[in-house]
């Protein structure tokens, strides 16, 4: 499928994630096999007012290339301006969101918000378009609620308004994260639209993807599986190449790629916010440890970068010791 000028092939590729999908993540995820990276969500009205954060929410390389910038909103003249200085950022697509399902956007009507009204939804999406030479790239969900889905006639909307491809996060506004994705939609969006189509929801081993594929997708893009385990796209590929699954990653690969990571997010974001807000990261890395009550502990206060590094390299230590797996 065409993501901006780059043909590629059944594409994995790392969801947009506010506070996570930072250029630090992307990179990461890029290096371990994501083909296409995101950038968080900017708001249109932020944007055109040119507020630093949401400015460089927008900010990205060449080497994330290929690579998405996102947006929201809903009134067309921020969002067409807003379309206007995403362009200018280097991206490959201008993404337009109309899935977030968080209740000051969507009950404003930005968001899942406009999965209640198609025709402010075709709009917002025109004005985006209007902005921007780039082609233009849409994520939302399946509808508001079960009694109002409306993914078909948003399939055939976007297909028809020329928007380049469809991310389909195969839950309603009001399901937020509970239930299971339902990808059977994505069999039913293929039967009445060509709109090439990224499965997301759920998505977190190479059957997920696999099973997305055969119904009928063109791409899957993975989200919090890569938070708990950004090799996710290396895994995927190569099962898919080989028929295998690669061995599980050891606790050293782990804590190594985490404080690579570490190292990386807190040159980007600063010392003290940087070692604040890597505290999120830390579940995923050590998933599976064991006894690691104290070291999460630990974690959760200690503001130095190398105190934590010295903590992480002492627990695997400890860890390898005490047990007989390498
Ligand atoms: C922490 C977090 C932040 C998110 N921020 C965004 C965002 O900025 N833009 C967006 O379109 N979706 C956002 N999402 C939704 C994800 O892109 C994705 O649609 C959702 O997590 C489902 O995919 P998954 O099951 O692979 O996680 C966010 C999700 C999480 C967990």
């Amino acid at each position: 499928m065409l993501f901006g000028t780059f043909e590629i092939e059944k594409p994995l590729c790392l969801a947009p994630m506010e506070d996570v999908s930072d250029r630090p993540f992307r990179l990461l995820c890029k290096s371990l096999g994501a083909d296409v990276l995101y950038t968080e969500f900017a708001n249109c009205e932020a944007v055109i007012r040119n507020v630093t954060r949401e400015i460089e929410k927008m900010s990205v390389t060449d080497a994330e290339r290929p690579i998405g910038v996102q947006i929201y909103g809903s009134r067309p003249e921020s969002l067409e301006r807003a379309a206007a200085m995403a362009e200018t950022t280097g991206a490959d697509v201008v993404d337009f969101n109309a899935g977030c399902w968080v209740k000051k956007i969507a009950n404003r009507g930005d968001g899942a918000g406009l999965l209640r009204d198609l025709p402010r939804f075709r709009d917002a999406v025109a004005a985006v378009q209007r902005g921007t030479r780039l082609p233009v790239t849409v994520k939302t969900r399946l509808g508001w609620d079960d009694d109002s889905i409306v993914a078909l006639d948003v399939a055939r909307m976007l297909e028809d308004m020329g928007v380049q491809s469809l991310t389909m996060h195969c839950r309603t506004r009001v399901q937020g994260y509970s239930g299971r994705a339902d990808w059977s939609w994505l069999a039913r969006i293929r039967e009445v639209s060509a709109i090439p189509l990224i499965a997301n929801g759920d998505i977190a081993t190479a059957q997920d993807a696999q099973a997305c594929f055969d119904l009928g997708a063109d791409g899957v893009m993975i989200g919090r599986a890569a938070i708990q385990y950004p090799w996710v796209f290396r895994e995927m590929k190569h099962f898919f190449a080989t028929g295998e699954a690669l061995p599980e990653r050891t606790l050293r690969e782990r804590v190594d790629l985490c404080i690579e990571h570490l190292r990386a997010h807190v040159a980007f974001r600063g010392a003290l916010r940087g070692v604040y807000s890597f505290r999120r990261f830390y579940g995923g890395y050590l998933k599976g440890a064991r006894n690691i009550a104290h070291l999460r502990r630990d974690l959760m206060i200690c503001m130095e970068v190398e105190q934590i590094v010295d903590r992480l390299h002492a627990f695997v230590e400890s860890y390898e010791a005490e047990s007989d797996e390498p």
